[in-house]
Order: C-alpha cells, then structure tokens, then sequence
C-alpha cells in the first residue's frame, strides 16, 4: 500500500519543507488542481508542480473542465500520475489517449453521485482508477462509506492497476479501504494537520 499526502492541507508557502517533512515516510505526493468551475474552489496549476522538489512520485488530480487543454504542462512539469475527472470527460477516450501520449501514467477520478460501473469500458487503459470519498474541492470532510463499495467493485471486475482513495482517510478509514482492495491512500488534512506527522502516516498502516 502506498501513501500519498494531499498539499492541499499543507503549507503552500513552504511547500518543498512541507513535503520533506513527510517524505521519508510515503510514496507519492498528491496534487489537487482545482479551477473554480468544475468544483467550486481553485488552487494551483502546472508551475506549482514543476517547482515541488522531490523524489516521491507526483501524482496529479486534475479537478477541471476541459482537462486536455493542460496536459502537455504537466507532463512537462514532471508530472507521473495524470487523473482527471470522469464527470469532466464527455471525450474521455481522447483524453486518456493524449495522457499516455504525453509520457504519463493515466488516471480516472469519479465523485461519490458517480457510479463506479462507467467506468467498465475504460478498465484496460487505466493505471490507475482514483475513488472520491467526498465531494472533490475541499479536504478536511467526513469519509463517504459508499467508496468501499466502488473499491470493491473494482477488484472485482478484475482491475489489477492502482486503486487511489481520496477525501477522509485517516486511521479507521484508511486500513478499511486498504481491505476492500485500495492501494493508495490519500490523505491531507490527517496529515499535514498531524502534530507528529510520521507517526499519523504511520498509523494508516505502515
Ligand atoms: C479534495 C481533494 C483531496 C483532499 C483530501 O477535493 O481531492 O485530495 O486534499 O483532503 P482530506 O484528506 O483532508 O479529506
Ligand atoms: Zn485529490
């Protein structure tokens, strides 16, 4: 199981201190890019990431409309994971198509009104499949239970790619996900908002 602390709960001012604090003791670095359209809040984009310093794996959730128009920036920015939003997709073949053409691992993120089984075409193109488990556009909300289902799902339609859970991981949530077959925890307010950092990512079953 791999960890991937969420900035989004960081301190953006010290982003590099803030990701060296914590990466000793995770895998991936999770980036929420967020444009005040398709969620109702906006953060960072493609210069950010080429500016975060580290050897964990970027992985990139891009929470916008019209995803296509950014993807050659964040291949260029390092980027390794590139998820974008089902819901943001009416072309999604294209889409994913343009990711791995552009030299990145490809993502699909579905939000909790979403049911997991659109995604049944699109199974064999994916590296990775990210689970909302609360409304994308702003950490520190409940878990939603109904993502242990879709995880589920997945490992039963025979998905053998990373499964990413994203919003509300913390000690309980986090391990429950990992039995119902999840590979990646995101976690950022858990985290970044712990006073001993490595003992919280720790604790999430390390
Ligand atoms: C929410 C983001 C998450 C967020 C999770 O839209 O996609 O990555 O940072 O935050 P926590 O772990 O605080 O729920
Ligand atoms: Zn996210």
């Amino acid at each position: 199981m791999k960890i991937a602390p969420s900035i989004l709960s960081a301190d953006f001012g010290r982003l590099n201190e803030e990701i060296a604090s914590v990466e000793k003791f995770c895998d991936w670095v999770h980036v929420d890019v967020m444009d005040g359209h398709f969620v109702p809040n906006i953060t960072i984009g493609a210069p950010v990431v080429k500016c975060i310093k580290t050897s964990l794996v970027k992985d990139v959730h891009l929470m916008i409309d019209s995803p296509e128009k950014y993807i050659e920036d964040f291949a260029k920015a390092g980027t390794n994971y590139l998820t974008v939003h089902f819901e943001a997709c009416p072309n999604l073949k294209e889409v994913l198509d343009i990711i791995r053409k552009n030299g990145m691992k490809v993502g699909v993120s579905v939000k909790p009104g979403t049911p997991i089984d659109v995604l049944k075409e699109f199974l064999d193109e994916l590296d990775l499949v990210l689970v909302m488990s609360v409304e994308p556009g702003f950490g520190g909300q409940k878990f939603m239970e109904s993502a242990l289902g879709k995880i589920s799902w997945l490992r039963d339609a025979g998905f053998k790619g990373e499964i990413s859970v994203d919003g509300g991981i913390n000690a309980e949530t986090g391990p429950a996900c990992v039995k119902a077959g999840a590979s990646v925890l995101v976690a950022g307010n858990y985290i970044f908002g712990a006073e001993d950092r490595e003992q919280a990512i720790r604790k999430l079953g390390r």
